[in-house]
């Protein structure tokens, strides 16, 4: 069985398989040059030989254990009929959803169609790692939580503090939890349809779980997780899938019950102490600081074998604790490679 999976069923693999949040992206020259050629980053995701093919450049360079399609988190909620663009240097912006007449307007009967790009995109990188060599390289498939999702829609873009959404949560609680049963409900096909295309491992990104108090990370982060893996397994046995409820900090122990198999790590929590808290047998992801891999050098030395000592004799997916920064130099992610291949 391939080592990322052996990981996520339980085994303390070592030296541990290695991938990184937006191992695709700007920093690699190669990539650059794709995006150079397309429209939009909406176009890169719906055009399946080129976001194939970004997919694969990592895994050419680097020889990672596992590809993450390439696609992005904002792509169910466009799915869906909301709007999504992504202006140059400011990040995504979206309709800010505010009232119940735009939850209404969400459709999700659409949404099979519209992904069915990005299905193709999963077929395509399943056979290229074939063709390509990479036979012990895991293709994962990926959704934003309905949480994380639901702060960009409701705040029409990234924010500071997400007050808008968080505000919604508490004074808006009916049209809110339809908005997050559409989410997750829409998640559960959406993840379906990457298994059933070829995804071999499914993550979960619930980046800004950790904004919300703890009774509502309860029931708009554990409870749809706990349902959208539930669907998952009932529908594809055995298919593992990875949490990230990042700064959800001590509360990671309760996302650790909605019955994944492996939960991510986020650069500012103790890894050892999150692990801690955690079954022996569940897996943990992370959770190296990105700038460390810019900085590189002693820096990085520094911030990774303390990492990979702490995980000794667990299993455990060496990771970055929040997604690769443009400004990265390439070769840095050779020597980080190096030194965690050397266990
Ligand atoms: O390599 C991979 O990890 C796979 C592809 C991937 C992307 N985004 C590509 C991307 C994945 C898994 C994501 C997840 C994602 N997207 C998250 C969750 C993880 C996290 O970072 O917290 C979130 C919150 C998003 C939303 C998003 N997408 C933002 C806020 C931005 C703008 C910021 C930025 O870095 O530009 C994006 C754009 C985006 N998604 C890019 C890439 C490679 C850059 C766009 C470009 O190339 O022009």
């Amino acid at each position: 069985m391939k080592r990322l999976l052996r990981t996520l069923g339980g085994e303390a693999v070592w030296p541990p398989p290695v991938w990184l949040m937006r191992q695709a992206g700007r920093y690699l020259p190669e990539y650059r040059a794709v995006r150079a050629g397309v429209k939009d980053f909406v176009a890169l995701c719906t055009t399946p030989h080129l976001a194939a093919e970004v997919t694969l450049q990592p895994i050419r360079r680097y020889g990672f254990d596992a590809a993450i399609l390439f696609s992005d988190i904002l792509m169910l909620p466009w799915a869906l009929g909301h709007g999504l663009e992504f202006k140059e240097g400011e990040g995504p912006v979206l309709p800010k959803l505010r009232d119940a007449a735009a939850v209404a307007a969400l459709d999700p009967a659409r949404v099979a169609d519209r992904v069915e790009p990005i299905m193709e995109t999963v077929r395509l990188v399943r056979a290229g790692l074939l063709t390509e060599g990479f036979g012990d390289t895991t293709l994962i498939g990926f959704a934003g939580a309905p949480f994380t999702v639901a702060c960009y829609m409701v705040e029409g873009g990234g924010s500071k503090d997400f007050a808008a959404v968080r505000g919604m949560a508490y004074s808006q609680p009916e049209v809110f939890g339809r908005l997050m049963d559409v989410l997750t409900d829409a998640s559960v096909e959406y993840l379906s349809a990457q298994v059933t295309a070829g995804a071999e491992a499914l993550m979960l990104f619930d980046s800004w779980a950790g904004v919300l108090s703890p009774a509502l990370f309860r029931k708009h982060c554990v409870a749809p997780a706990k349902r959208i893996v539930a669907a998952l397994k009932a529908r594809h046995p055995g298919i593992p899938l990875i949490g990230f409820p990042r700064l959800a900090g001590v509360m990671s122990r309760d996302y650790a019950a909605t019955g994944v198999d492996g939960i991510g790590v986020d650069t500012g929590s103790d890894i050892a102490a999150i692990a801690a808290m955690l079954p022996p047998r569940m897996a943990v992801q992370g959770n190296l600081d990105p700038l460390a891999l810019v900085a590189g050098g002693s820096a990085l030395r520094d911030e990774t074998m303390p990492i990979l000592d702490a995980m000794r004799g667990r299993p455990f997916i060496f990771n970055l604790g929040h997604g690769i920064v443009p400004q990265t130099p390439p070769d840095h992610v050779s020597a980080l490679l190096e030194m965690v291949r050397a266990g």
